[in-house]
């Protein structure tokens, strides 16, 4: 009998894919439920999964390697997709093929199955990701084959007895993990309708937040955040950490129009506080101690990254390359950034580190100044001599 390892969320669609796919393909369907941080999400969803008709679900805490392996290096090459949105969703989606795929060797499945719909970019990233780690695996979308509208899902699922949750009559599409929330759908697809309150769960209304703004100290030690406000906390807690008091001020609620790598362009909300925090405060490190030209170089990588990121390319020969030279930026990276929360608001305050390029004594007006000013005249003499020679041999023009 064939088998097949499915991801599994515990909602609706994936729980309708558990006998769908046994029916479909006569196989033993695995159910894989990866703990990305979530959070409540996965309460019972070994019982969910065993009560529709799995044969086995494995419930893997997966939060650590995703925080390390996966969060971290897009943070540290400055990963923002399209300049704004922190790429939750996307970063969670190799990590996941990566367990289908370990499952299924070790399950001895000859397919995957996950419940990404024909439209979007998770399936590309699915796919993609797990034919990258193994070039025979076949991927299965049922979502995507079964052609049924939401109504006749429902039915199908009333019919052979599969709980509907009551969230099924929310018309968003929702997605989470550690490093942040999506949600689409509904009225948010009219992209000059403003989002209504009722689907941001992480962040606080702007006009509910404090009257008094919050200061929030970030230590970063080679480009890893290491402390909140001098209490040093491994990377799952710290993010942890940060989305509550950036929740509590409203920071980190996102609205875009995006580019879609299956050609369309969708309005997305996005929630992530402690992605907006962290990026702010390490690319203001960053900028401190990397010397000009160099920034210049990954502030463009940092879109050729995020890009990458976004169209389900994590598992290439590019984007470890970058990882590497990413890396070699990061050994100065350390050093503390104060930031001001308020009102959704986050913005820097205060930096430092042991290995600022900037100086005081250089940049000051005052008293101290140690910055050569004779040298300055020849400097420019010689920096303006090819503009004023194209100058002065502009064509047409009087010489
Ligand atoms: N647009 C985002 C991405 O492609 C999120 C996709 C999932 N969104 C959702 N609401 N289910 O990464």
């Amino acid at each position: 009998m064939e088998r097949i390892v499915l991801a599994y969320s515990g909602g609706l669609d994936t729980s309708v894919a558990i006998p769908w796919l046994a029916e479909k393909y006569q196989a033993e369907i695995v159910a894989v439920t990866l703990d990305l941080g979530q959070g409540k999400e996965l309460d019972d969803v070994r019982e969910r999964a065993m009560s529709v008709g799995a044969v086995r679900c494995h419930v893997l805490d997966v939060r650590a390697e995703f925080a390390e392996q996966y969060v971290l290096p897009s943070l540290q090459a400055g990963a923002l997709y399209e300049g704004q949105y922190p790429l939750a969703t996307a970063l969670g989606r190799p990590l996941i093929a990566k367990r289908l795929v370990e499952i299924a060797k070790m399950e001895s499945a000859g397919a995957i199955a996950h419940g990404c719909t024909g439209k979007g970019n998770d399936q590309v990233r699915i796919d993609v990701s797990a034919r990258a780690l193994n070039r025979a695996i076949r991927v299965v979308g049922p979502a995507r084959e079964w052609g049924m509208s939401r109504p006749a899902e429902i039915a199908y699922a009333r019919e052979r007895g599969i709980p509907v949750p009551a969230t099924v009559d929310s018309p968003y599409s929702t997605d989470s993990n550690l490093w942040g929330r999506s949600i689409e759908c509904g009225v948010l697809e009219d992209p000059w309708t403003e989002p209504p309150e009722e689907v941001y769960t992480l962040t606080k209304s702007p006009a509910d937040t404090p009257d008094a703004p919050a200061h929030v100290e970030l230590d970063f030690e080679q480009g890893v955040p290491t402390a909140v406000n001098g209490v040093a906390m491994p990377l799952v807690e710290l993010i942890g950490s940060l989305e509550t008091i950036a929740g509590a001020h409203g920071v980190g609620r996102i609205d875009m129009v995006e580019n879609r790598l299956v050609g369309i362009k969708s309005r997305e909300i996005y929630e992530a506080p402690a992605a907006v925090m962290l990026h702010t405060a390490h690319r203001e490190l960053e900028t401190l101690v990397t010397p000009r030209d160099l920034e210049r170089i990954k502030r463009r990588l940092s879109c050729e990254y995020a890009d990458l990121v976004y169209n389900g390319l994590w598992f290439t020969p590019t984007r470890r390359a970058i990882d590497k030279l990413v890396a070699d930026v990061q050994q100065r990276v350390t050093g503390s950034v104060r930031l001001k929360l308020f009102k959704g608001a986050c913005w820097v305050v205060g930096r430092k580190s042991p290995y600022a390029l900037y100086e005081e004594a250089l940049a000051t007006y005052d008293e101290g100044d140690q910055f050569d000013h004779s040298a300055a005249e020849g400097f420019i003499k010689i920096w303006g001599l090819p503009v004023e020679l194209a100058a002065a041999k502009q064509p047409g023009a009087d010489v």
